[in-house]
């Protein structure tokens, strides 16, 4: 083996629908903004544990567009959060060298909310070693409807032709232009369902669900979701035997 290490990689992109945060406060008979409170800790938690585990990039999903849905109150609740948010962890960030980036339709996020995210991102644009991006606002599906609009746009320039168009020069105009594919997406809180987060990217991202709730997810359980992952045989469509020896590449 010429003594190379057979160890599989960690994935370079992670995903994580952080959920549980209401199942949690309402486990400790406390309100559900408090469940939100417990969850920016996990989440800072997290975005460490990443870096000290060599992963570049780190998506979180934090707001989704059907959560508007939810009441006024936890609405307001999490914006505020977010805004706390930060607030705190921008000099951390830049200290640590992570460059923030936003997926979703900001736009319509209040405006002190998209003030904050933009100082954030500008405070640390030029950092390229490691990527935190936050979804709020988002939707997959109204990702693939804004990228075709623009898409669209585009052809309309005569920028681009529809005829040789193939998923790279389309996928250029989703929110996650400058992202890499995710490689691993986690779910807390036991919920097997992917809520509407990176439909497109995760074509084949593997899945790993895990029944703790998202303000009791840490360094050791990100570990678990790592090992795990690196367990998993990904074949991209292939067989398991042309990966276990791949064919000589013709000379
Ligand atoms: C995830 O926790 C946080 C957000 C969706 C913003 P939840 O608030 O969905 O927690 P549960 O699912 O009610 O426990
Ligand atoms: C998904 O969690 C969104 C976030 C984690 C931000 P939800 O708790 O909103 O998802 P559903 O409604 O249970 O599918
Ligand atoms: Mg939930």
């Amino acid at each position: 083996m010429n003594g190379e290490s057979t160890e599989k990689p960690n994935p370079r992109h992670i995903g994580i629908i952080m959920d549980g945060n209401g199942r949690w406060a309402k486990q400790r008979g406390h309100s559900r903004p408090r469940g939100h409170k417990e969850g920016a800790k996990a989440t800072r938690a997290i975005i460490d544990a990443c870096q000290e585990l060599g992963i570049r990039y780190l998506t979180l999903y934090a707001f989704s567009a059907e959560n508007w849905n939810r009441p006024d109150m936890e609405v307001r609740a999490l914006m505020e959060l977010l805004e706390l948010f930060l607030s705190r962890e921008t000099k951390t960030l830049v200290k640590k060298r992570v460059r923030l980036h936003a997926i979703g339709r900001i736009d319509e996020l209040p405006d002190s909310a998209q003030k904050a995210l933009k100082k954030a991102i500008d405070a640390t644009k030029e950092f390229d070693d490691w990527h935190l991006t936050l979804a709020l606002n988002y939707s997959s599906r109204n990702e693939v409807l804004d990228a075709a609009k623009a898409f669209a746009q585009a052809v309309a320039k005569g920028e681009i032709s529809p005829d040789t168009t193939d998923w790279d020069d389309f996928s250029r105009h989703l929110y996650t232009s400058e992202l890499p594919d995710p490689d691993l997406i986690i779910r807390t809180s036991g919920e097997t369902r992917i809520s509407n987060f990176l439909l497109m990217q995760s074509a084949y991202a593997e899945f790993y669900f895990t029944e703790t709730l998202w303000p009791d997810f840490g360094k050791e359980q990100l570990r678990q979701a790592l090992a795990c992952y690196r367990n998993r045989e990904r074949r991209f469509g292939k067989t398991g035997e042309q990966l276990a020896s791949p064919a000589p590449t013709p000379a």
